[in-house]
C-alpha cells in the first residue's frame, strides 16, 4: 500500500470570472519510506498539488489517500490530528525571530499537546537530529540560512511526522548549505523511515536524494518514474529539456569549427561501466582514430550516465563499421552536425532499438531530440 496516493486530483481557482486550473487530473503514488520529487518550472502547479497532501489546499475534485485511508473529506479535529502526521518546510523558514530555537520548537510541542516535563527532552532529542543541540538558547537572527532550515527541519519532526513536506527547503541557500540540508533529510529519512516528498526547480537536488520523481507542467504530471530512468531516458519534450539543460554538454563553435574532418558525435552509456576501453577498443579495431572532445559523468548512487563528444575520423567503410559497433554497445549514439546551429540527428542507438536503424546513410537517421547538446554558436 502507498503511503500517499492521488487519484484524479485537479484544483481550481477563481478569481472574479477567471478559472485557474492549477493541477489537472494528477494521479500519483508515493510509496512508504521513499524520497519522492516533484520538479517543474514556476507556476507548473507543485506547491497548490503538496498542499493537497494534508488539506492545505482541498481538491476541486480527485481523492487523497494516506496509506490507503481517504482523507479528502476529512474535518475538524481528524484533520488536526491528521495534520500532525505531516510534517511540512518552505523555503521561507518561517521561525519566531523573536524567541529562542528551543522556544521555537517548544510552540510546536505545545500546540501538538505534548506534557510540559516530556518537552525538554524532546527539544534536545530534536535538536541533535539536526545536529544544533548547541543552539537552543541562539536566536533564529544569529543562525545561518541552513542552521535555519536545520531549526525548521527539527520543529516538523516534532510531532514524530510520518511524511515530511519540503516545498523548495533549499531553493533559499547555497550550494554548500543546499547539501548539508539535503544530508539531513536523508538521514531522516533513511533512519527514522520518514516518507518525503520534496519539490524543488533544482535537477541537483533531485539527483542527490529523489528515489522516484514526478515532472509537473500546466498543472499536469507529464512523466514520472524512477530518477535514473527519468533522467537517463526522459520521454517529454519538456523533461528532455530540463535534463538536457542539467546534463548537456557544449562545444564551443570556434572548437568545432576548428576541428579536421570527422564525424562528430555525441555518445551516452548508462550503467557503471566506463567509456575508455570501448572507445581504445573500437579505435583500434577498425583503425579509426578518435579523439575525445569532451566527458562528463553522473553518478546516481553506483550508476552512471556518461556523455561524451568524440570525433571519429578515418577511411569512411571503417568509420561505418566503428559506428555500428559502438551503436550495440551504448545508450544512444547522436551524430552531431558540424557548424550548423542545434541540429542532431539520432543514429537511434536506444538500448533496446532492436535492429534500429541503418547507420550507414540518410534512410536509417531519426530524428534529433537534444536541444541542450546544440552546437551554439552564440
Ligand atoms: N491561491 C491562489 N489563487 C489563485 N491562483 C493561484 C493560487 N495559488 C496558486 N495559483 C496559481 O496556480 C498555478 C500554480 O501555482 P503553484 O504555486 O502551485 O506553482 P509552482 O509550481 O509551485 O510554482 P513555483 O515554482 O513558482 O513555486 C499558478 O498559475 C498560480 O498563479
Ligand atoms: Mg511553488
Amino acid at each position: 500500500m502507498s503511503a500517499i496516493e492521488l487519484r484524479d486530483v485537479s484544483v481550481e481557482f477563481h478569481e472574479g470570472k477567471r478559472t485557474v486550473q492549477a493541477v489537472k487530473g494528477v494521479s500519483l503514488q508515493v510509496q512508504k519510506g521513499e524520497i519522492f520529487g516533484i520538479v517543474g518550472f514556476s507556476g507548473a502547479g507543485k506547491s497548490t498539488l503538496v498542499r493537497t497532501l494534508n488539506l492545505l489546499q482541498r481538491p476541486t475534485s480527485g481523492k487523497v489517500l494516506l496509506d490507503g485511508e481517504d482523507i479528502t473529506a476529512v474535518q475538524g479535529s481528524r484533520l488536526r490530528s491528521l495534520r500532525k502526521r505531516i510534517g511540512f518546510i518552505f523555503q521561507g523558514f518561517n521561525l519566531i525571530t523573536n524567541r529562542t530555537v528551543g522556544q521555537n520548537i517548544n510552540f510546536a510541542l505545545k500546540a501538538a499537546g505534548w506534557p510540559k516535563k516530556d518537552r525538554a527532552r524532546r527539544i534536545k532529542e530534536l535538536l541533535d537530529i539536526v545536529d544544533l543541540g548547541e543552539k537552543v538558547d541562539s536566536y533564529p537572527a544569529s543562525l545561518s540560512g541552513g542552521q535555519q532550515q536545520r531549526i525548521s527541519i527539527a520543529r516538523a519532526l516534532a510531532n514524530e511526522p510520518e511524511i515530511l513536506l519540503c516545498d523548495e527547503a533549499t531553493s533559499a541557500l547555497d550550494l554548500e548549505t543546499t547539501q548539508e540540508i539535503l544530508s539531513v533529510i536523508k538521514r531522516i529519512n533513511r533512519n527514522l523511515g520518514i516518507t518525503v516528498v520534496f519539490i524543488t526547480h533544482e535537477l541537483d537536488v533531485a539527483k542527490a536524494i529523489f528515489d522516484h520523481v514526478a515532472v509537473m507542467e500546466r498543472g499536469t504530471v507529464i512523466e514520472q518514474g524512477a530518477t535514473y530512468d527519468i533522467f537517463a531516458s526522459p520521454q517529454h519534450d519538456t523533461t528532455r529539456s530540463l535534463v538536457e539543460r542539467y546534463l548537456g554538454i557544449e562545444l564551443p563553435a570556434e572548437t568545432v569549427a576548428a576541428l579536421p574532418p570527422g564525424r562528430l558525435l555525441e555518445i551516452r552509456y548508462k550503467g557503471s561501466e566506463t567509456y575508455e576501453p570501448l572507445i581504445s577498443q573500437i579505435s583500434t579495431r577498425y583503425g579509426t582514430p578518435v579523439n575525445v572532445l569532451h566527458a562528463k559523468i553522473e553518478y546516481f548512487g553506483s550508476r552512471a550516465i556518461g556523455i561524451l563528444i568524440i570525433l571519429l575520423s578515418g577511411a569512411p567503410d571503417s568509420v561505418e563499421q566503428a559506428l555500428r559497433d559502438l551503436r550495440d554497445h551504448v545508450f544512444s549514439l547522436t551524430e552531431l552536425e558540424r557548424g550548423s546551429k542545434g541540429e542532431t540527428e539520432a543514429l537511434a542507438a536506444d538500448g533496446d532499438g532492436g535492429d534500429g536503424a541503418d547507420a550507414s546513410g540518410g534512410d536509417g537517421y531519426i530524428a534529433g531530440t537534444g536541444d541542450g547538446i546544440a552546437l551554439k554558436e552564440d
